[in-house]
């Protein structure tokens, strides 16, 4: 791994939880109950897999295979839903109840595809691998000594249309799937180093 970006150059607005000002924000969301509990299931068990070991060593203890199935699979959620409908609120304060359930800390690393770029080729695939290689180096550090997560990072790809929407529409097709490649391939290399990550990914289109 080769001159990764500084994290404050990729990442400028981290989140740290849990955090009391995100847990009101996260309750000042109505309506979205479901979507809360769904959600906060979900990274937990993708931030921190140990719990579903234990439960399933001792209540299914010949269905390893099953549970491997589960633990490798991508740790990716995508929120989508029309505009203004609340997912990056919701993706930035579900946060908060996943550290309070999981009892760790999180770190959350928001990168908004909309306000970066001017669209040249290659330049939404740079920054994708960038992001994800500084997402695995820090979650790198956090796994590990202890039997469960020590911590956890959470990667918040929002406004992620812009993936499939190049604004050079001479370059779109080249760039179009460069950038869809780059995504998954890096949610490959999560998958693959199992590791304390989730990412969610936030889109108008469904
Ligand atoms: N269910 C909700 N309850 C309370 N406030 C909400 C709800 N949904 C959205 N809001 C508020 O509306 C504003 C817009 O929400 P948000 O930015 O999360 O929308 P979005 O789905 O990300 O939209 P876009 O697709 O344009 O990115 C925010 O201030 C948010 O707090
Ligand atoms: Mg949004």
């Amino acid at each position: 791994m080769v001159n990764i970006p500084a994290i404050d150059d990729l990442f400028e607005h981290r989140l740290t939880y849990p955090d009391v000002d995100i847990r009101e924000r996260l309750a000042r969301l109505v309506g979205l109950d479901d979507h809360k509990t769904r959600l906060t299931k979900i990274l937990s068990l993708l931030i921190n897999p140990s719990g579903l070991e234990v439960w399933a060593k001792k209540y299914h203890p010949s269905a390893g295979e099953l549970v491997n199935t589960f633990l490798r699979r991508p740790p990716l959620v995508v929120l989508a839903g029309d505009v203004g409908s609340g997912k990056t609120e919701l993706a930035e304060t579900i946060g908060d109840a996943v550290a309070q359930q999981e009892k760790i800390d999180i770190t959350l690393f928001p990168l908004s595809l909309s306000t970066r770029g001017q669209g040249r080729v290659g330049e939404m695939t740079q920054l994708l691998s960038a992001a994800f290689d500084r997402t695995i180096s820090e979650a790198s550090k956090l796994k590990g000594t202890c039997g469960r997560s020590c911590g956890a990072v959470i990667l918040l790809v929002d406004e992620a249309d812009a993936l499939a929407q190049s604004r050079e529409a001479a370059q779109m097709h080249h760039e179009d799937r460069a950038g869809v490649n780059a995504f998954i391939r890096g949610i490959d290399r999560l998958a693959n180093r199992s590791l304390p990550v989730a990412v969610i990914m936030c889109t108008k289109s469904p």
